[in-house]
């Protein structure tokens, strides 16, 4: 019997509904040749309930009713990619919140060149492991059951 370890990490991405309109293909493909395995997907229009329960943590901000109107105007693709650091990656490739910010200090990155303002910035990424899986729980429920307490598959062959 051998015994390999997979030090792979998850994290939640989605589409939002502005860059689903005109970006997904593209997207989708820079996810691919970056690296990334995508374990899961799911393309749907966000219920109310669901767009609030994602976003509530931002309840009391001053944006969160238009945040929940845009994440519900349209499908958004949820996906799970999977690839070491990935969390970080993801982040990384997204670049800043704010597309104005993006287009300073990360031009290449899919923000600075898909999003259109603050609100409307064409896609998401958890911002650390324990809210990546706890997304991706209440998005997709219980598929988390090969990962260890860090994390990461734990695989025997
Ligand atoms: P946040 O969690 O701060 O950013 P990120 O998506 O990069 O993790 O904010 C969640 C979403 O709320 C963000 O993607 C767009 C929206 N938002 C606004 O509309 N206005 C704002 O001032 C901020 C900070 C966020």
């Amino acid at each position: 019997e051998i015994n390999f370890f997979f030090p792979k990490q998850q994290t939640l991405a989605v589409i939002k509904p502005d860059a689903m309109e005109d970006h997904k293909e593209e997207i989708l493909g820079e996810i691919c040749s970056r690296g990334f395995t995508i374990t899961q997907l799911k393309e749907l229009v966000l219920s109310r309930d669901l767009a609030e329960d994602f976003y509530s943590q931002h309840r009391d901000k001053p944006f969160y009713n238009q945040l929940v109107d845009f994440m519900c105007r349209g499908p958004c693709m949820l996906l799970v990619l999977t690839k070491e650091n990935a969390v970080e990656e993801w982040r990384s490739m997204m670049g800043p919140t704010d597309p104005a910010q993006a287009q300073e200090t990360a031009p290449g990155s899919l923000r600075a060149r898909f999003a259109t303002d603050i609100l409307h910035n064409a896609l998401h990424g958890s911002t650390s492991q324990h809210h990546a899986q706890e997304k991706i729980q209440f998005l997709f429920g219980d598929i988390t059951s090969d990962l260890n307490s860090d994390g990461v598959f734990d695989s025997t062959l």
